[in-house]
């Protein structure tokens, strides 16, 4: 495994720091409870830690409002405890990688109050500023993600700023080289402070239409989906001109060794590849979000496996993602029995997995009570349930009334099921989807076919996807029953490594292999067979 990069051949943890784990009770999880749980991250398996945004934040949107991008929020703790989480993770042998968020600050960052101060500021050209239009109206048809248009009226200058996400989340003006500068000096701070990279938020909207034509009416839009799909995102994102600014993005990383570039991207596969740029000048990894988006049944696997293997480019490591902090939790969308299947997919497919925390313990979402709500993409749009709450909650440690997360009242509330699903009795547990998340991860990390084979005989057949690792004479074949049926399957003889029931490792599988329902296998096949 020599030539491989740490972020191709290890594991990365998402961390939602508000989540994870509280040290001081006051019900938001911090910086030193991060530190506090890296053992455990160490004994479950991973290599990496990406951790959401921990800066200082009006917290509107939970972070993504950055209002100062070099120094931690004090719910989170603060620089110190931040070099110490660095040190405490690397002596650990952990990387650490943070979320950069170029598109957008804080309306209570001091660039925007700047900006929005004078036409005349020297900041003014720092955002996206336009007239009204020549009746009055909006400039033109852009809308919010977060609901409603995407303009705010600014009273003191009489113009319009343009905001992606909430009006509190002012976009930055990307085309201006002195933005560019200033936000490369924010990922040269945390880059001297030792940090092993970036996942970059919403890479693909960083640069909007330097014409700011209208975007194109969407003929296929359902009135239940968020307002923002009445349009097709046609000049506000994946502009051509972003590649140009993500390979100098790429470029200020570059300088430091070893480190990687992530970018968040919700875009078809045939765009999405584009963003390993010109000769891999883009980022490491443009995040694979097809598995977040995929009906669950063998056929569309296979089929988004060979589409994005073959999309490709040349040299480009693949990626796979099952779940974030922005999208329904993988047990809650294709049930638990099916959640052990995805965890065998997710850490035997070629590229780098990404694993959601909680997913390892099979935590489901949880329902929240409308006086419980938090976030703003749901407070704005009420009914259209595109609120991110549920799949944001405490992580349950334990079974005690406060699942080990807090002494003091949770800023969400902690799943009904956490007496049952939590990380204390899961480890205890021998059968429990942890201890299953534990056992993939070892096999993956001692098995070189696992992380540099290629994919190949990608099938279904049945409702079995199979496909196979190789490597040289190593073949490694993974048969995953996507169905609550039970079936059989043949393939050359071999001998079965891991089941994600317990009691087959080591099993001669023959010619064939009986699946139960739900079950996934991986089985090393003879040589010379
Ligand atoms: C993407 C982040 O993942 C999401 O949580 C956030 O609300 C938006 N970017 C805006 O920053």
């Amino acid at each position: 495994m020599q030539d491989l990069k740490w972020w191709q051949s290890g594991v990365i943890y998402q961390i939602y720091p508000r989540s994870f784990q509280d040290s001081n009770g006051d019900g938001i999880g911090d910086l030193p409870g991060i530190i506090q749980r890296l053992d455990y991250l160490v004994t479950l398996g991973v290599s990496a830690i990406w951790i959401s945004p921990i800066y200082p934040s009006p917290m509107a949107d939970f972070g993504y409002d950055v209002s100062d991008f070099c120094a931690v929020d004090k719910v989170f703790g603060n620089l110190a405890e931040f070099d110490e989480l660095v040190g405490e993770a690397h002596s650990r042998g952990l990387r650490l990688i943070l979320d950069f968020v170029p598109n957008h600050t804080s309306n209570e960052h001091p660039w925007f109050l700047e900006s929005r101060s004078s036409r005349d500021n020297p900041k003014r050209d720092w955002y996206i500023w336009r007239d009204a239009a020549a009746d009055g109206t909006l400039p033109n048809n852009w809308l919010s993600r977060f609901g409603g248009p995407a303009w705010e009226w600014d009273e003191g200058t009489k113009q319009y700023y343009y905001h992606s996400f909430l009006k509190q989340q002012p976009d930055l003006n990307w085309r201006n080289p002195r933005v560019r500068h200033a936000m490369y000096d924010v990922v040269r701070f945390w880059l001297d402070r030792g940090v092993d990279g970036f996942r970059v938020d919403v890479l693909w909207l960083l640069i909007k239409d330097d014409q700011f034509r209208d975007n194109p009416v969407n003929p296929g839009y359902d009135a239940g989906e968020s307002m923002h799909n009445r349009i097709l995102p046609l000049y506000t994102a994946d502009r051509p001109e972003i590649h140009e600014v993500v390979a100098a993005m790429r470029g200020v990383v570059d300088a430091y060794p070893d480190r990687v570039l992530i970018g968040e991207i919700y875009l078809p596969i045939e765009h999405l590849v584009t963003y390993y740029g010109r000769d891999l000048s883009g980022v490491n990894l443009p995040f694979n979000f097809q598995l977040l988006q995929t009906m669950w049944n063998a056929e569309s696997i296979a089929r988004i496996i060979a589409e994005y293997e073959k999309a490709l480019p040349q040299g480009a490591w693949p990626n796979w993602v099952l779940g974030n902090h922005d999208n329904p939790r993988i047990v809650s969308r294709i049930g638990p029995a099916q959640a052990r299947v995805a965890a065998m997919l997710l850490l035997t497919l070629r590229g780098t997995p990404t694993i959601y925390y909680g997913e390892e313990i099979g935590m489901n979402d949880v329902p929240i009570a409308p006086e419980q709500l938090q976030d703003p993409a749901e407070k704005n749009q009420p009914g259209l349930r595109q609120g991110r709450d549920p799949e944001r909650t405490p992580m349950p440690w334990d079974g005690s009334l406060l699942a080990g997360f807090t002494s003091g009242r949770p800023w969400l509330p902690i799943g009904t099921d956490h007496a049952r699903v939590n990380v204390k009795a899961f480890s205890e547990s021998r059968d429990s989807i942890l201890n299953l998340y534990r056992r993939l991860l070892g096999l993956r990390r001692s098995n070189s076919a696992l992380i540099q084979g290629r994919i190949d005989a990608v099938g279904v057949e049945e409702n079995i996807l199979r496909y196979e690792r190789r490597q040289g004479e190593e073949r490694i074949l993974i048969l995953l029953n996507l169905s609550h049926e039970s079936a059989r399957v043949s393939h050359p003889p071999g001998r079965l490594l891991l089941s994600t029931y317990l009691d087959r490792d080591g099993e001669d599988s023959g010619h064939s292999a009986f699946l139960r329902a739900n079950e996934g296998i991986i089985v090393q096949i003879e040589p010379d067979s």
